[in-house]
């Protein structure tokens, strides 16, 4: 290539990146992915790197606007910043609150704090001897970013508290959010509020984000010193009293009926409103029961969002796509006329699946309403069947893989007794393109090995040029080569090799994670491998086919263990594993834990009183111990509730094991509570 050429590359590199640039920090709508958008920096850093005649000082590399949010110093939230499930109907409240009562092991009344649900952007407030210490941002819940300066900025933000009943240390949550009337004056330059609101925030000029009058209401907490309060109520209420702006819509509600009537009232009222809500939150008011219900591994189970309706607009499907993702699954998207919903314009839908089509009967060429709600990917509400053209073809669901061209299969649920709505590629292992691709995306992904040197469209690049064809690849590259591609240079290439070379060190629970089997999320690799310990282990139940022995493990059952012998079965996956058995350095889980019941390990039988199985385990967990869900040499405590099972304790006596009512349990709990 010649100078002139290398100069046009760049300049139209540096024009796509100032265009993204601008989507991403001024107008907060990114059209890119994240790792997208980094790749492209990475392009023109590494053409800069080799081409020293195009350094120049209009280089993006020298602008601020370049610097990126990651600039911003970390904060590890002291307790995560979790996010709320859904509900969109009286249904799924109902269900919501089943499972609270299933938990809880009582149907009792429970009282609910309602409080809107602004569409804004959260933030996180830590006080240290009544100042305000760190202002931080969401980030992705467990680490957020610094942003104390922005925050100072609002003026609803007190930087200091005077009162005496004001905890020592405390960090104060709730969302920071622009008025409607507010956004008006600036809507040229956003998509929505939200859109605002966040990218004010993230302005490295604290002056640029006071230029955009930015609002902060106050609900909850995190961290809190001595907590001794009852309620959220009586939270919100002090909230008020130290200073903090809270919502003046919030109510008490006795109960789901109630709930829904105040519900459809607000919803009808919320555009009279002067911000945007997308929906009520309803939390268990009293905070002793919060405590106990406790968190699901990303919500907690004392608190919903109840969603209001959805935006839809009408548009024409062009094409309907099959994708093949990394369990095989086979899902049809639906490529429609680019249309503006709420200020997203949506040009793929998710048909869900092949039963979905069949029963909505959705074909190319219809007119269909769709819907987008939050964060969601939009779907399809309805066909409108009177615009349907005569000769339109029902859509025939392909029976072979699009990618590999085996056979596919709809699985019998042996639960449920009914076929499967989604339709899968058999290949099991490396045989397929798509789903080794997709594969090796999960291999390199944040809970997985988190290679983020190697971004998405890298890994499908270094398919395409058989860089990367397996998981072990990715530690035997040659980086001369990559040097010489286009777009990289001795920079990014040094910060790749860094990235892996990082990722070697690494835990036995992110490697079950990461080799992608299937019904073995990040919960049931972290079951695993607690209980295995070490890599040698579990490849010797891997060896020895004794996959039975999991079923000990409580939350691992036939499902995970039947997809475990079908993964393993294919002798390329036990290379995989054995390959990098050898490449990496994985940490063994430590036998050393604190808490009293450190190690032992318990097993119910019979019905506890007052409290749920669930519970029982979660409190066990919570001091060290462990629940198993099989009577074994291993177990030192069964724990019998009420009509326990015979032949377990006949079974507990022979093997030794010490048995101990309800009672003795919550005494081995409270010597150490
Ligand atoms: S409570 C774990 N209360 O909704 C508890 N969140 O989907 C989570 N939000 O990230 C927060 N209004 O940005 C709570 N009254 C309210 C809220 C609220 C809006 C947002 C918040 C959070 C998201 C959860």
């Amino acid at each position: 290539m010649n100078k002139d050429q290398i100069i046009k590359i760049y300049r139209s590199k540096i024009k796509e990146f100032n265009k993204h640039n601008k989507l991403y920090y001024d107008k907060s709508n990114p059209k890119i992915s994240d790792s997208d958008y980094d790749d492209l920096k990475k392009e023109i850093y590494s053409l800069e790197n080799r081409h020293d005649f195009l350094k120049n000082s209009k280089s993006p590399s020298n602008s601020v606007g370049f610097k990126p949010s990651k600039s911003f110093e970390k904060y590890k939230h002291k307790v995560p910043m979790l996010s709320l499930s859904n509900a969109f109907d009286k249904d799924d409240l109902i269900n919501f609150q089943k499972k609270i009562f299933n938990y809880l092991n009582k149907n009792i009344n429970i009282e609910y704090s309602v409080e809107p649900k602004i569409d804004g952007i959260s933030a996180s407030l830590t006080y240290k001897d009544k100042k305000l210490k760190y202002g931080v941002s969401r980030g992705d819940g467990k680490t957020g970013e610094i942003i104390t300066e922005n925050l100072k900025t609002i003026k609803d933000i007190p930087v200091e508290i005077n009162k005496s009943d004001f905890p020592n240390e405390i960090e104060i949550r709730g969302e920071v959010f622009i008025k409607k009337k507010d956004f008006i004056k600036i809507k040229d330059n956003f998509a929505n509020p939200r859109n605002a609101a966040s990218g004010s925030l993230r302005q490295k000029n604290p002056s640029e984000t006071k230029k955009i009058p930015l609002n902060f209401i106050a609900y909850t907490y995190g961290y809190y010193e001595n907590n001794s309060l009852k309620y959220q109520s009586q939270f919100l209420s002090n909230l008020k009293k130290w200073g903090f702006k809270t919502n003046k819509d919030n109510k008490i509600l006795p109960n789901i009926e109630e709930i829904l009537l105040f519900h459809k009232n607000f919803e009808s009222k919320r555009f009279n409103l002067d911000y945007d809500v997308d929906g009520l939150v309803y939390k268990v008011n009293n905070l002793y029961l919060q405590n106990r219900l406790g968190f699901t591994s990303n919500a907690p189970r004392w608190a919903i969002a109840h969603k209001f309706s959805a935006d839809s607009a009408d548009t024409k499907i062009i094409n309907i796509d099959i994708q093949v993702g990394r369990t095989g699954a086979l899902t049809p998207v639906a490529k429609v006329s680019p249309v503006n919903i709420g200020g997203v314009v949506v040009s793929n839908v998710t048909l869900h699946n092949e039963d979905e089509i069949e029963r909505k009967d959705i074909r190319i060429g219809d007119i269909v309403k769709i819907e987008r709600a939050g964060d969601v990917i939009p779907h399809v509400i309805e066909v409108d069947k009177v615009k349907r053209k005569k000769d339109s073809k029902f859509f025939v669901f392909p029976t072979k893989c699009p990618s590999c061209g085996s056979n596919t299969l709809k699985e019998f649920n042996n639960s449920t007794k009914k076929y499967d709505a989604v339709r899968r590629c058999t290949n099991e292992g490396f045989g397929c393109e798509r789903i080794s691709i997709e594969k090796l995306k999960h291999f390199i992904s944040k809970e997985a090995l988190n290679i983020d040197g190697l971004g998405k469209k890298v890994v499908e690049k270094f398919w395409e040029l058989n860089f990367i064809k397996k998981p072990q690849d990715i530690f035997h590259l040659n980086y001369n080569k990559i040097e010489n591609l286009e777009g990289w240079g001795k920079l990014s290439v040094e910060n790749l090799r860094k990235s892996i070379e990082k990722s070697k060190n690494t835990t036995l629970q992110r490697l079950i994670y990461s080799i992608g089997i299937r019904h073995i999320g990040v919960e049931n690799a972290k079951l695993i491998s607690e209980n295995v310990k070490n890599i040698s282990n579990f490849i010797k139940i891997i060896k020895h086919k004794q996959f039975d022995k999991l079923l000990n493990i409580d939350g691992i059952g036939e499902t995970q263990v039947a997809s475990l012998k079908l993964f393993f079965s294919d002798s390329s996956n036990v290379n995989i594993l054995l390959e990098l058995e050898n490449i990496l350095k994985i940490e063994s889980i430590s036998l050393v834990k604190k808490g009293t019941l450190k190690n032992k390990t318990f097993m119910f039988t019979g019905k506890l009183d007052g409290i749920s199985r669930a519970e029982a385990k979660s409190l066990i967990e919570k001091n060290s111990g462990v629940t198993l869900s099989n009577i074994n040499k291993n177990l030192n405590y069964l724990v019998i509730g009420e009509k326990p099972t015979k032949r377990k304790i006949d079974q507990a006596k022979i093997l030794g094991i010490k048995i101990i009512t309800q009672i003795d349990l919550k005494k081995l709990l409270n010597q150490i509570n």
